[in-house]
């Protein structure tokens, strides 16, 4: 008799299961995700880059709705850095295509692109869309260097902390494909 007791609690309890996670993590959705934190040991070398992702609520037709952005932050050169004034020589930018919302990837050299490409220089990693080839120079601050795309891809904004990069928003705009 106790084992049967059991075995309804049991049923009961997993029958409900599904609907108490899913209402906790939409409590977490709807209290804000936290900052993303990256360790700057993994960016000391110039061109060294991580990917993350960062989720921001975004407004839609079924109001505030979370949303995932990918992106890299990497370290450009000192004097590269200097040049483009960046917060320390660090640049954090969205992998989506500004032009219709494809993911875009680093491609470290030339010979790693899928297809050939139409642009003379290669002196550095580029960021490339598969979807219409538009080809972008962080060491020109996203410049674009080829393809449709309409401007240099958004960034985030960040602070480094206690030996972390936090990724603290998306520039303004940049959820235009989220
Ligand atoms: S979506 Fe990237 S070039 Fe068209």
């Amino acid at each position: 008799m106790r084992r049967r007791r059991f075995l309804n609690f049991l049923l009961r309890a997993g029958a409900f299961l599904p609907f108490s996670f899913l209402r906790a993590r939409d409590l977490v959705a709807a209290a804000g995700t936290p900052a993303v934190q990256l360790p700057l040991t993994q960016l000391e070398q110039p061109w060294s880059f991580v990917e993350f992702e960062f989720t921001k609520r975004i407004k839609s037709h079924r109001g505030l709705v979370p949303s995932t952005f990918p992106g890299y932050v990497m370290r450009i050169p000192d004097a590269i850095g200097a040049q483009l004034g960046l917060k320390n020589n660090l640049y954090a930018i969205s992998r989506i295509c500004p032009h219709e919302g494809c993911p875009m990837k680093l491609y470290k050299d030339r010979s790693e692109a899928p297809f050939p490409l139409e642009v003379e220089e290669f002196s550095n990693p580029m960021l490339l869309c598969p979807c219409h080839r538009s080809l972008f120079d962080p060491a020109q601050g996203g410049k674009v260097l080829s393809g449709p795309a309409p401007r240099s891809p958004w960034t985030f904004d960040f602070v480094v902390q206690k030996g972390r990069v936090i990724i603290k928003d998306l520039e303004p705009g940049g959820e235009k494909w989220g």
